[in-house]
C-alpha cells in the first residue's frame, strides 16, 4: 500500500494557476509579441496595453513554466517550445487548441452544477453550430489537434488499395485530407453537422483536397451510411455517445462496409475499469461537462462491441506520446 502523501494534494489544489497563466498568455498573444526578439517587461506591457508591474509577474510566471527565458539584461524571450507551438505564424501553432481549453475554463468551474443536474454545463449546440464564434474555435481546435494526431494515425493504419471511406463525425475533415493524400485512389465522404461542415468545407478547399474529400451535412444517428464502403473512420465521437449508441454506430458501419472492409475507431480510451490513464479519466469529466451523453469508454469495450457486430482481427494501437489516443481496428468478416 502507498503511504499517505499530501504532495499531490498541494500540487493539484493550485494547478489551475499554471493553466490560467498559459491560457491568458496565449489569449493575449504574448508569444507573438516576443516572436521577433527579446523585450523588456515595460515594452511588452506597452505593446499589449497592459499594466507594466503585472506584466513582469506574468512574464516571470511564463518563465517558471518554461515558455519564456529571462535574460540577465532584464529582457524576456520565447523559449524554443513557445517559438514552435505558441507563435501564430509557426506551422506547429497550437493556439486554437489552447483557446478551446480557455473557453472551457469557466465550464469546469461549474463541475458541481453538472454533477447535481446530470446535464452538461455547456450546451453542445453552442459549439456545434449555434454560436458561430465558438463553432469556428472548436473546428480550428479540432483541426490543429488532428494535424498532430492524424499524422500519427496515418503511420499506423494501412489503407493501401482501399477506395471509399466514410468519415463519420469527421469534424474539420483533417483526417480525410491526410489519409487520402497518403493513400492515392482513396476518396472520402465526411458526414458532419451543418455548422461544422461549413467550416470544414473551407479547410478542405484550403488544403486543395475538395476533389477527394466531400462534405455531407447530416446527423450520424439517422443519416444513411450508404453501401460499398471499404473503410469507415469513427474518430473522436464515441466519447459523446452512450454504449448503446456506440454499438448502433458500429452495427451501421458493419452494414455499409463490404466484406473485408476496415472499421477504425480512434479516441481517448481508458483501460478496463475506467480509472487509468489519468488523462483519459479526466477527459471523461470534460466530456460530461460538454455533451449530454459525454464520457469516456474503455477500448476493451469497443473491441467487444465490434466482435459482437461481426468484426475480426481486432486490434488496439496506442498513438505515440504526447497523444493520449488509441486506435481500435477490425475487419468485417
Ligand atoms: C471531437 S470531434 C472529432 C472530429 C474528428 N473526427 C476528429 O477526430 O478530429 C466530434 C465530431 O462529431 C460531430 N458530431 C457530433 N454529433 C454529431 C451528429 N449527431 N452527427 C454528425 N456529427 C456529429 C461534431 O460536430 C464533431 O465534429
Amino acid at each position: 500500500m502507498t503511504a499517505p502523501d499530501a504532495a499531490s494534494i498541494v500540487r493539484l489544489s493550485t494547478a489551475y494557476w499554471e493553466s490560467q497563466t498559459l491560457l491568458t498568455a496565449n489569449r493575449l498573444r504574448l508569444f507573438d509579441t516576443l516572436a521577433d526578439g527579446a523585450l523588456g517587461a515595460a515594452e511588452v506591457a506597452a505593446a499589449q496595453g497592459l499594466d507594466a508591474r503585472s506584466t513582469e509577474l506574468l512574464l516571470r510566471g511564463c518563465a517558471a513554466l518554461g515558455f519564456i527565458e529571462a535574460g540577465a539584461d532584464g529582457r524576456y524571450a520565447n523559449t524554443p517550445t513557445a517559438a514552435t507551438f505558441l507563435v501564430s505564424r509557426s506551422p506547429a501553432y497550437m493556439g486554437h487548441a489552447i483557446g478551446y481549453s480557455d473557453q472551457l475554463y469557466a465550464t469546469w468551474g461549474r463541475l458541481e452544477d453538472a454533477l447535481r443536474s446530470g446535464r452538461p454545463a455547456l450546451p453542445a449546440q453552442a459549439y456545434l453550430g449555434d454560436d458561430a464564434v465558438r463553432t469556428r474555435t472548436f473546428v480550428m481546435a479540432m483541426h490543429e489537434r488532428a494535424l498532430g494526431v492524424a499524422r500519427a494515425l496515418v503511420g499506423c493504419i494501412d489503407l493501401a488499395g482501399r477506395r471509399s471511406m466514410l468519415d463519420v463525425g469527421g469534424g474539420p475533415g483533417t483526417y480525410s485530407v491526410l489519409l487520402t493524400a497518403r493513400f492515392p485512389g482513396l476518396r472520402s465522404e465526411v458526414l458532419e453537422l451543418p455548422g461544422v461542415a461549413a467550416v470544414a468545407r473551407e479547410l478542405v478547399a484550403q488544403a486543395g483536397a475538395s476533389e477527394r474529400v466531400a462534405l455531407r451535412d447530416g446527423d450520424y444517428h439517422g443519416a444513411d451510411f450508404g453501401s460499398g464502403k471499404d473503410v469507415v473512420l469513427m474518430s473522436g465521437m464515441f466519447h459523446r455517445e452512450t454504449p448503446a449508441a456506440c454499438r448502433s454506430l458500429i452495427a451501421r458501419a458493419a452494414a455499409c462496409l463490404d466484406r473485408g472492409g476496415l472499421l477504425v475507431v480512434a479516441d481517448v480510451f481508458t483501460d478496463a475499469g475506467g480509472t487509468s490513464p489519468a488523462f483519459a479519466a479526466m477527459f471523461g469529466l470534460n466530456m460530461m461537462l460538454t455533451a449530454p451523453d459525454g464520457g469516456v469508454h474503455a477500448d476493451a469495450d469497443v473491441q467487444r462491441w465490434m466482435a459482437e457486430a461481426g468484426f475480426v482481427e481486432l486490434r488496439t494501437t496506442a498513438l505515440p506520446p504526447p497523444m493520449p489516443h488509441r486506435v481500435v481496428t477490425g475487419i468485417k468478416r
